[in-house]
């Protein structure tokens, strides 16, 4: 194919007009017919999806666009069948729920990604359903309070981007069109519709600046086209005013002009509201009440709405159906949702090896034997609702109005809302910790309540140090125990006199054999378990899902907990599962805090994914995808009231943000420990195609993703990292880039990441790909992407602030 040349005539025009003041033209070069995108591997679907539509009459295509089917003479069209959810299926029996989004963005692993995704779209085909609506990269994470921040990957779009082209890659490969989503700019749940039964706010605008829209919210879905995404789904909410799924700048110019989308825009729930807007705008699939055969056929008799377009909404259509390769015949019927189909295979252990992996160490102190890994410890306990199964379960109700509260009453490993998992099963911490007890000849308890406090005997213990007495002693024993509890049940004397019956910390703890000896009928509380532990799991998690934002960062209930737990047992590991941001600096500079595990959602294998990573048996290498700051109003964005919501801080959410205000915080993006220790050799950078790089904007074919050569290598950095601990373990290596001044971009970004598995001992040379798009920044005047001359700086780090090795080149 012949290059185009850059702002070439058809694009300059086009992006040059005012698209909004004129409807019909603003669509003109978003037509697949207009020729201006090269469709790579889209190109054969094209062909065919023209030659099908070409057989149709009007009234044959409104159906096709408003799901609707069709029985011709020679050919037949059966709507899409499409359903929520992309970590598993919305409401639907026997099948899996993977990890979340954000838990899968955790992993840093490409494979996993794939994986997954794949392992997923094939129960969405198998059980007869061809369209996911999914992956998520809107919310990208402006605000951590987003609710819906769990189906998505992570603020940073490059990694966002990267887990949108793998997981679309992955459900291609099963045979079922994926949809990218929400398009764009649906950062949070407040306001988001007039539809939700509580409130009748205003549907928020969204009003973010050229740049930021290029720089920051379009790269995940410019990833997603590349990649093959079949259909996107418009959000709610509006954009400058307009809502998103009529806004031709958003849906005709960004995606299908700029992104040379080929597939079919189509709306969230309440959001198409008229007829030729919508569908001049570029919404291709809408409702069979603002589209009919005679309400469209009179706007292409007298101007208001083009036969080209209506041609090309039908094509829309149908072009992801032969992408996917639907028209093979073999697709299985749609099943019921209580249907029994052999969907699962072993999924089961692909949940839980992406959940183990996921999962981010952030402390780890083992001296004096504490912190992780665990080694069949004697006395475990564990706290924290979230520890254990909810009083009913495995599913939480449905529900797209919100969460039932800013944390959940049990095990949570999964949202709420259309992001929602469906559970034949949950496998909680509680169930893999017994089993692990068992077998090690653990003692085992736990407190399953975020709150509890015993009706019949005050913590015992905060005050109090183990009895250094003779055996057996005493010093202030009261042996009528409280609440009823029959002391016989103490198994040995010591212990029946131990029996927490002491009220107000006055008395022992200790027992005959140091620190464990309390007996079996110590009364419940946090202080009186803690005590008497060698090792404290505490469990907290925070609820969100869609429809409703988070409310808080840190809940108030689980920090007490953890700060009770904490002051009488000095090796108090806290585990933490979380839709977004979960602040911990209540307790976390408590020396007797000794390790933090922190994930996303992890599904139906969570208790063993986390409890694989408790024991050892799987080395941690999850890195964190938003940063954890010290405080909540640290972070620049919080839920937006008002009808119009400016993103006046441009590019700078997450680090971005942090770093340009030289703000300290708790764990920065990235970050993550391992069992064991990496070492980082010096980094070094090449440029790998000088020719490309004289060239200050792109100058390839116009292609699925953007221009064709904004994907090519420019830039090569490359370095060893040795593993020089005791354990084999991966390491998630990163790359930062500082710009050129001129290119007005944050202090550094992540465009590079390796996840390497090194066994101990052993070196891994790990290389960076760079991209041309990787060093350019959006120039708003030239509407391109541009490098800037000057000296680039390539940072390589563990962590956006552990940098370990740096070199520069001049561009
Ligand atoms: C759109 O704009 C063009 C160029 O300004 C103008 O010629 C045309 O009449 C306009 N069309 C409509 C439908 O307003
Ligand atoms: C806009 O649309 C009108 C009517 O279809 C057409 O005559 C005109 O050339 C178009 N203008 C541009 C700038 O594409
Ligand atoms: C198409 O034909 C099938 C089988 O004859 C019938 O069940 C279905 O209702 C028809 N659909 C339409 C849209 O006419
Ligand atoms: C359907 O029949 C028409 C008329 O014979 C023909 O032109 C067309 O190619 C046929 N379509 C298919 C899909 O076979
Ligand atoms: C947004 O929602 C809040 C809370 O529901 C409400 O108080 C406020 O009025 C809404 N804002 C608008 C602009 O509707
Ligand atoms: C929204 O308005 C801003 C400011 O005028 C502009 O920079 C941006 O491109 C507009 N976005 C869309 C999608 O039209
Ligand atoms: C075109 O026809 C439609 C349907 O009757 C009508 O709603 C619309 O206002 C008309 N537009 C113009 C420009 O006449
Ligand atoms: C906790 O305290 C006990 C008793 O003093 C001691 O043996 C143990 O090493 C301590 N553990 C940690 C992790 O500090
Ligand atoms: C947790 O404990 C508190 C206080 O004892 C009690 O009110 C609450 O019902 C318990 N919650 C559950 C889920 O059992
Ligand atoms: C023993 O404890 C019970 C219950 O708290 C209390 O009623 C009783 O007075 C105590 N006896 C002594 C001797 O302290
Ligand atoms: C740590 O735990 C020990 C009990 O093992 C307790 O005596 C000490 O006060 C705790 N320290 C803090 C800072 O809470
Ligand atoms: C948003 O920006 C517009 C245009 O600059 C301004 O009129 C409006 O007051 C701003 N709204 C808020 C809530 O800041």
């Amino acid at each position: 194919m012949k290059a185009l040349p850059i702002l070439g005539a058809g694009f300059a025009l086009l992006v040059g007009s005012n698209a909004a003041s004129n409807i019909t033209n603003s669509t003109a070069g978003s037509l697949l017919s207009s020729g201006n995108v090269h469709l790579g591997e889209y190109q054969e679907s094209y062909e065919k999806a023209k030659a099908f539509v070409a057989q149709l009459s009007n009234s044959q295509k409104v159906s096709i666009i408003t799901a609707g089917d069709v029985n011709g003479t020679n050919f037949t069209w059966t709507a899409l069948t499409n359903k929520d959810a992309f970590a598993g299926m919305n409401n639907q029996y026997y099948v899996s729920g993977f990890p979340m989004g954000n838990a899968l963005a955790q992993t840093w692993d490409r494979d996993h990604m794939y994986a997954e995704a794949k392992a997923s779209g094939r129960e969405f085909y198998l059980m007869g359903y061809n369209l996911v609506n999914g992956p998520v990269a809107g919310p990208l994470g402006r605000t951590p309070w987003g609710g819906r921040q769990p189906e998505a990957f992570s603020p940073d779009p490059y990694l966002s981007g990267i887990a949108m082209e793998h997981t679309i890659k992955g459900m291609n490969s099963a045979g079922v069109v994926t949809s990218g989503r929400h398009f764009l700019l649906n950062e949070q749940e407040t306001n988001r519709s007039t539809a939700t039964t509580t409130t009748t706010s205003t549907v928020y605008s969204s009003n973010a600046d050229d740049k930021t829209l290029h720089e920051l919210y379009l790269w995940p879905f410019a990833d997603g086209t590349r990649a093959g995404m079949g259909a996107v789904m418009c959000g709610m909410t509006k954009v400058n005013g307009s809502l998103s799924c009529e806004n031709g700048d958003l849906i005709s110019t960004l995606l299908k002009e700029h992104l040379g989308f080929p597939g079919m825009v189509f709306p969230d729930v309440n959001s198409q509201s008229t007829s030729y807007l919508s569908a001049n705008a570029g919404l291709d699939y809408g409702s069979s009440t603002y589209w009919t055969t005679e309400i469209l056929e009179a706007g292409i008799a007298n101007g208001s709405f083009t036969q080209a377009r209506l041609d090309d909404m039908a094509i829309r259509n149908v072009i992801g159906y032969y992408f996917a390769g639907l028209d093979s015949g073999k697709e299985p019927s749609e099943a019921s949702t209580t249907e029994y189909r052999n969907v699962r295979a072993d999924h089961a252990m692909l949940i839980r090896k992406v959940g183990a992996d996921s999962l981010s160490l952030l402390k780890n102190n083992k001296a004096n034997g504490g912190g992780l890994p665990l080694d069949k410890p004697m006395v475990i306990s564990i706290f924290g609702a979230h520890a254990g199964p909810c009083m009913a379960g495995p599913n939480q109700a449905f529900s797209v109005e919100g969460s039932s509260g800013d944390t959940y009453q049990g095990h949570l490993a999964s949202a709420v809302g259309s992001g929602q998992l469906s559970f034949s099963y949950l496998a909680t911490p509680y169930q893999a910790l017994s089993l692990r007890a068992a077998a090690d000849g653990s003692m085992f308890r736990w407190l399953m309540n975020d709150t509890y406090t015993s009706s019949s005997s005050s913590s015992s213990s905060s005050s109090t140090t183990p009895s250094t007495g003779s055996d057996g002693g005493a010093t202030s024993t009261n042996g009528t125990a409280p609440g009823g509890t029959d002391s016989s049940t103490g198994n040995s004397s010591s212990s029946m006199t131990m029996g927490g019956g002491a009220p107000g910390g006055s008395s022992s703890t200790g027992g005959g054999v140091g620190n464990l000896g309390s007996g079996t009928s110590v009364t419940p509380s946090f202080a009186d378990y803690a005590t008497d532990s060698d090792v404290c799991l505490v469990f907290l998690n925070a609820f969100s899902g869609e429809g409703g934002d988070r409310g808080e960062l840190a809940n108030a209930d689980q920090d007490a907990m953890v700060k009770t737990v904490a002051e009488n047992c000095n090796n108090t590991i806290v585990i933490i599962n979380t839709p977004g941001p979960r602040l911990v600096d209540q307790w976390i500079e408590n020396d007797n805090v000794t390790a933090v595990v922190y994930g996303g959602i992890l599904g139906q294998e969570s208790g063993n994914a986390i409890v694989d990573v408790l024991y050892g048996d799987v080395n941690p290498s999850g890195k964190l995808i938003s940063t954890i700051a010290k405080n909540e109003n640290d972070y620049p964005v919080k839920i937006c009231y008002t009808a119009e919501c400016n993103f006046t801080e441009g590019v700078h959410i997450d680090y971005r943000y942090f770093d340009a205000n030289n703000i300290s915080v708790r764990y920065p993006f990235g970050h993550g420990l391992s069992y064991t220790t990496f070492d980082y050799g010096s980094a070094s950078a090449s440029k790998s195609d000088e020719k490309a790089l004289a060239s200050k904007y792109p100058t390839g074919d116009m292609t699925l993703g953007g221009y064709a050569d904004l994907f090519d290598e420019v830039v090569r950095v490359s370095l060893s990292v040795k593993n020089t601990g005791s354990v084999d373990g991966s390491e998630v290596v990163q790359l930062y880039v500082a710009y050129p001044d001129a290119a007005q971009q944050p202090v550094r970004q992540l465009r590079g990441f390796e996840k390497v598995a090194i066994a101990s001992g052993s070196s891994s040379k790990v290389v960076f790909s760079v991209r041309r798009r990787d060093i350019s920044y959006w120039d708003v005047d030239a509407q391109q992407w541009a490098i800037a001359s000057g000296d680039y700086t390539f940072s390589v780090g563990s962590s956006s602030r552990d940098l370990r090795s740096t070199a520069t080149l001049a561009l």
